[in-house]
């Protein structure tokens, strides 16, 4: 068993806020929900990579920030300029970026294309935050362990499809709208390709702790203009 470090933790009206470190891996458990370790990032990272090419990113939660360093990565192996706005709900979890308490929450804390705010990502799809209306080339969410498994039960409502529409209108022409799911979700596919018919979904597995789990990222394109 290895030893397992509290570095940080906080109390909010949501419920807990824990960051740790067990060994080498770091793990983030928000509202007594395990939302996210170190030790397979690859689909996280796929999420970043969705918004290739992309020029403005807005990113939904930062979590421990392996999807922002991914669209950050994605820029510099396309050598092209990339601003990444960066909406997560826990505003500790933001200061302890801005304090460099895990390296990757550092980089996204201290990359000058990265902006970080703290509030509710689905508030600013809605158009309802003055300081970021958007609209960007990639929106990427990643708040909950997908519409099957929310870390807050308010959040369904990111999955219906008023909501989809919402952060649909936010997408420009050309941009990519991605939803991280910790398995297939046929009914948010179907709300996808309801609003418009390049939904996609794109399977990932991973390999933990011996077993097999099928990720799934859900997709939709805004036609170019
Ligand atoms: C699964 S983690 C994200 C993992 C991230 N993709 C990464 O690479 O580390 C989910 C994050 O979304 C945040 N979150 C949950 N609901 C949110 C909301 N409505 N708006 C913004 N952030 C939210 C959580 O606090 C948590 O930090």
């Amino acid at each position: 068993m290895q030893d397992l470090a509290t570095l940080a933790r906080s109390s909010t009206p949501r419920g807990e806020v824990v960051l740790r470190q067990r060994g080498s891996v770091e793990e983030l458990v928000v509202n007594g929900t395990f939302a996210m370790d170190s030790t397979e990032t690859s689909s996280e990272r796929e999420l970043g990579r969705l918004a290739r090419g992309a020029g403005r990113v807005l990113v939904g939660g930062l979590g421990l920030g392996y999807t922002v360093a991914a669209v950050l990565d994605e820029a510099d192996r396309g050598a092209y300029a990339v601003a990444v706005d960066v909406v997560e709900l826990e505003a500790d979890l933001v200061a302890w970026a801005h304090e460099g308490r895990t390296p990757t929450l550092a980089r996204a804390a201290t990359d000058p294309r990265v902006r970080l705010f703290s509030g509710d990502v689905a508030t600013v799809l809605a158009g309802r935050r003055k300081d970021l209306p958007g609209p960007w080339d990639a929106i990427l969410l990643d708040v909950d362990n997908g519409p099957d498994f929310l870390i807050h039960a308010a959040n369904d409502a990111l999955y219906a499809e008023p909501g989809l529409r919402d952060a649909y209108a936010r997408v420009a022409p050309g941009g990519v709208l991605a939803i991280w799911c910790q398995a297939p979700s046929p009914p948010l596919l179907a709300a996808l390709a309801r609003i418009d018919p390049s939904a996609r979904e794109r399977r990932h597995e991973v390999q933990r702790e011996g077993r097999t789990f099928t990720y799934a990222v859900e997709t939709v394109r805004r036609p170019r203009a």
